[in-house]
């Protein structure tokens, strides 16, 4: 009789099982009701209970990407975020533009990118400006209150960036934006990374992330709860839209501080949305050399960096704008793994090795921790000129403790994919500086020209949890060359001193 259930009407045979189904729609269209009537009681009690504007405006917003009925609208909602989903809006005033400009054509491009830049008054096209962002003049501020005797009144201007970009959005923008991303004319974006960071949020959501400042007194003199301008930051497109409805307001509250990024945290206080913290934008208060701080970059994706005309080239004997531009070349290849640390051991030579993939490969004669390793070693100098070592928010370590002890540095030379080996290849030369005399009896890391790493590209990197990756010196019977490996640390691998 098995076959009769399969073909005929399996509803008549079973009754019972009907009888039961009847209650089970009963059952359920009661309990359907009294929600509906729950939902309908509370929604309405929400509307008595409007806050204010900016309650009312997340209304809409959420229900349209919860409820959304068009197909097309969902799968526009889901899609990944991507560059196209983001608006620059780059601080920038027409007396620095000259030279300031260089470093946007380094990172913008105009075919994938959107963003303006914000100027006081216009500048003479000098015929480059199909590289750059298209210029916005700052709308008239003079009747805002401004009252820091250090600052600069520009800074209501800069503040007001966010909502300017919303109010010039064409209606079609405003359904793709999802992301708006300020930064200063001196940061230099690796937009790679900062889409991957920007991904982790959602962007329906209210969010405001960025980084503090380097300088412990700094974050006291401004706030612990701001993201610095300089460093970049990324609003979301609920909450630039909640911004702009007080923030004219709101600015009139706060005529005595400094900056624009204070101005934007003191209205995102009263918001109440705090700063969600990314360690990879950089705001770089520092002055010297950033070596120190590339050479150890914490295990997050390197986002941004900033004040470039402040500190020293990152490359030696080089431009700023050409040695930024040097990156390049190892951020296309590989830009998830840009800049990232990883420690190994030379146990023949007894020598330890940081690896800070694109840009600088250190050698010390001796065994040092990884927690040593990890903290950057101090080649710049406190943005207070009087503070000491212990006035940053982050460890640090002496360059050397001892003569020996004096790192053998590398700088990135060239980096390639090759294809036959299906990896990159990255070849980095010793920066020939004098070092101390050392009786200790060990190989001289001297004696090295040339580090060749191999790396294969890991797009994914930051799509599984942070973890360091790990290097392994590859033993060769050649003296003036060293050959490293760097990925994914295999199953059991530490960085075991040796
Ligand atoms: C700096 O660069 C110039 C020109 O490229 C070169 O002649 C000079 O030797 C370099 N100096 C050092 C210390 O590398
Ligand atoms: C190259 O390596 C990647 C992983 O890094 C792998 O997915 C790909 O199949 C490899 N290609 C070849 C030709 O071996
Ligand atoms: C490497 O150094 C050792 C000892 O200093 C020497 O005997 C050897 O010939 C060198 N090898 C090469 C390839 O230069």
């Amino acid at each position: 009789m098995k076959g009769n259930q399969k073909d005929s009407s399996g509803v008549s045979m079973y009754r019972p099982g009907g009888k039961l189904m009847i209650w089970l729609i009963l059952f359920t269209s009661v309990t359907y009701i009294i929600y509906t009537l729950k939902i309908v009681s509370t929604s309405r009690a929400c509307q008595y209970l409007t806050f204010s504007e900016t309650i009312l405006q997340q209304r809409p917003q959420k229900k349209a990407t919860t409820t959304a009925s068009a197909a097309e609208a969902v799968a526009g909602e889901h899609e990944a975020t991507d560059l196209n989903h983001v608006v620059f809006g780059i601080a920038a005033s027409s007396k620095l533009w000259k030279k300031r400009k260089e470093y946007i054509k380094i990172w913008y491009k105009p075919k994938k990118m959107r963003g303006y830049v914000w100027l006081d008054k216009e500048v003479t096209d000098a015929g480059d400006h199909e590289n750059l962002p298209p210029i916005r003049i700052s709308g008239d501020t003079s009747s805002f209150p401004y009252a820091n005797k250090k600052g600069s009144r520009s800074a209501i201007r800069l503040s007001r960036i966010v909502s300017e970009t919303l109010k010039h959005l064409d209606s079609d923008s405003r359904e793709s934006v999802r992301w708006f991303v300020m930064g200063d004319d001196d940061t230099v974006f690796v937009t790679d990374n900062l889409i991957r960071v920007l991904r982790k949020y959602d962007h329906g959501q209210m969010y405001y992330i960025g980084s503090l400042s380097e300088s412990h007194l700094q974050n006291i003199f401004f706030s612990y709860g701001m993201a610095y301008g300089g460093g970049g930051f990324a609003i979301s497109y609920p909450l630039a839209v909640a911004l702009s409805k007080i923030q004219d307001r709101c600015i009139q509250r706060y005529p005595a501080l400094y900056g624009s990024d204070d101005r934007i945290q003191a209205c995102m206080a009263e918001l109440g949305v705090p700063l969600t913290k990314e360690q990879g934008f950089h705001q770089y208060d520092v002055y010297g050399n950033l070596f120190g701080l590339l050479a150890a970059h914490p295990v997050t994706p390197f986002v941004s960096m900033h004040h470039l005309d402040v500190v020293e080239p990152i490359f030696p004997n080089m431009t700023r704008v050409r040695s930024i531009k040097k990156l390049t070349t190892p951020m296309k290849l590989d830009s998830a793994g840009l800049l990232q640390q990883s420690i190994c051991y030379d146990k023949y030579k007894s020598w330890t090795v940081s690896v800070s993939w694109g840009y600088a490969i250190q050698v010390f004669r001796g065994s040092f921790s990884p927690r040593e390793m990890e903290m950057p070693s101090r080649t710049f100098l406190n943005w207070y000129k009087k503070a000491d070592y212990t006035a940053y928010t982050f460890n640090t370590r002496p360059v050397s403790r001892n003569p020996c002890q004096k790192p053998f540095v590398f700088y990135m030379s060239g980096a390639k994919f090759d294809k036959q080996l299906n990896t990159t290849v990255s070849e980095y030369t010793r920066h020939r500086v004098p070092h101390p005399a050392c009786r200790w009896e060990m190989t001289n890391p001297g004696g090295i020209n040339t580090i060749v790493v191999y790396k294969k590209p890991d797009p994914h990197l930051w799509d599984r949890s942070p973890r360091r990756n790990c290097c392994r010196v590859l033993q060769t019977k050649r003296n003036n060359t060293l050959w490293i490996n760097v990925g994914v640390c295999r199953a059991g691998e530490v960085t075991e001193v040796k």
